[in-house]
């Protein structure tokens, strides 16, 4: 095999932290600050995602991104209601049933190719409202980018919203990946235009660079009434808040979580570019955030996952996902594609 990239395609998680959110880690780690956000660390970030969404904004910070999508949901669920997400969202598929065990709720699952929901799938949602023996839905929980590396566009996103609004649900957006999909669209404005109709945003800082730690996001803030004391029923509550805070704080200023989610792309579009001329790899279209889910057969997948790790995805249809990182460098991806190529020229070796 050709010399392996230095950094893995696995995740966006196996990455290590920007050295501008470790130096702001550092320089908070100062003197003593009052606990549970009473510092001016969180004063600050909270004042930093105001700015970027140019509203007043609650924020309210958690260990982790499972966490920040059950506080966010347990927010803006009525008693006795669902919520509908896609049959791809990190919260039916990927958090353990957390969603259903701490709301007690049901999730409605939406048919979906790519992790989008279609408005008529919404609207659909109508038949669960009106009677006693269902649990009608009352949030719609969606996901930017998609569990599948789908980036919504904003007018797409916002048609969906509408619909969930005309039936009175509520809308919560996992944007463990916001910073991908803010980049994919051009940055800050088409990050304020994508969230104008969504109450409640799980805003992603582990992928983005960050050692740990997720905001919850209410763009309505009058959603955030009974937040914290949720949060910490939800055992969400840091005690030395300042080292989330530190790193928002970092990854905010100059925009750089969207300068990195752009880096990822570009990586994830770089690799594409260099292999989509292979078709048994059948890669479709180009990517739209950092991710690629190509298909390989058995025995050149497990020798390239030895070479350098990355995930499988479906491997009824021997599918797996590469995902770049806001440090992959073009010689990772260089080296990346030879192996492949490679892998595939010497499959019966
Ligand atoms: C779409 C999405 N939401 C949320 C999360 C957060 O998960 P965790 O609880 O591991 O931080 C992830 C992580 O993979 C994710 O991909």
């Amino acid at each position: 095999m050709p010399p392996a990239p230095a950094r893995w395609f696995a995740s966006d998680n196996a990455a290590g932290a920007h050295p501008a959110v470790l130096e702001a880690l550092v320089a908070s780690n100062t003197g003593h600050a009052l606990a549970y956000g009473q510092d001016d660390w969180t004063r600050r970030a909270n004042a930093a995602f105001c700015e970027l969404f140019d509203r007043d904004v609650e924020v309210l910070f958690t260990f982790g991104g499972t966490g920040a999508n059950v506080v966010a949901l347990s927010c803006i669920l009525p008693p006795a209601h669902a919520v509908a997400c896609s049959r791809w969202a990190h919260i039916a598929v990927d958090e353990a049933g957390a969603p259903e065990r701490f709301l007690g709720a049901k999730l409605v699952l939406l048919d979906s190719a790519d992790g989008t929901v279609s408005p008529d799938d919404v609207a659909g949602l109508s038949t669960l409202i009106g009677s006693q023996h269902h649990a009608p839905p009352g949030v719609l929980s969606l996901t930017q980018t998609t569990e599948m590396g789908a980036v919504w566009g904003v007018d797409a996103l916002r048609e969906t919203c509408s619909a969930a609004r005309a039936l009175g649900l509520a809308v919560h957006l996992d944007g463990a990946r916001i910073a991908n999909a803010a980049a994919a669209l051009g940055g800050r404005d088409a990050l304020r235009a994508m969230v104008a109709d969504v109450d409640v945003l799980s805003f992603g800082g582990t992928k983005a660079g960050a050692v740990y730690g997720e905001a919850v996001v209410f763009l309505d803030p009058s959603r955030a009434r009974h937040a914290m004391n949720l949060r910490k029923q939800a055992t969400q509550l840091p005690s030395k808040m300042r080292y989330i805070a530190a790193q928002y704080e970092a990854l905010l200023a100059g925009d750089l979580f969207i300068e990195l989610g752009r880096r990822a792309n570009a990586s994830a579009t770089m690799l594409y570019g260099l292999l989509r001329d292979i078709d048994e790899l059948d890669l479709g279209l180009p990517p739209q955030a950092n991710s690629l889910f190509p298909r390989l057969p058995s025995t050149v997948k497990e020798r390239l996952q030895e070479w350098s790790f990355f995930w499988d995805w479906d491997p009824r249809d021997r599918r797996v996902r590469w995902m770049t990182a806001w440090d992959t460098s073009d010689d990772d991806v260089m080296r990346f594609a030879d192996g492949v190529r490679w892998a595939l020229e010497h499959a019966d070796n």
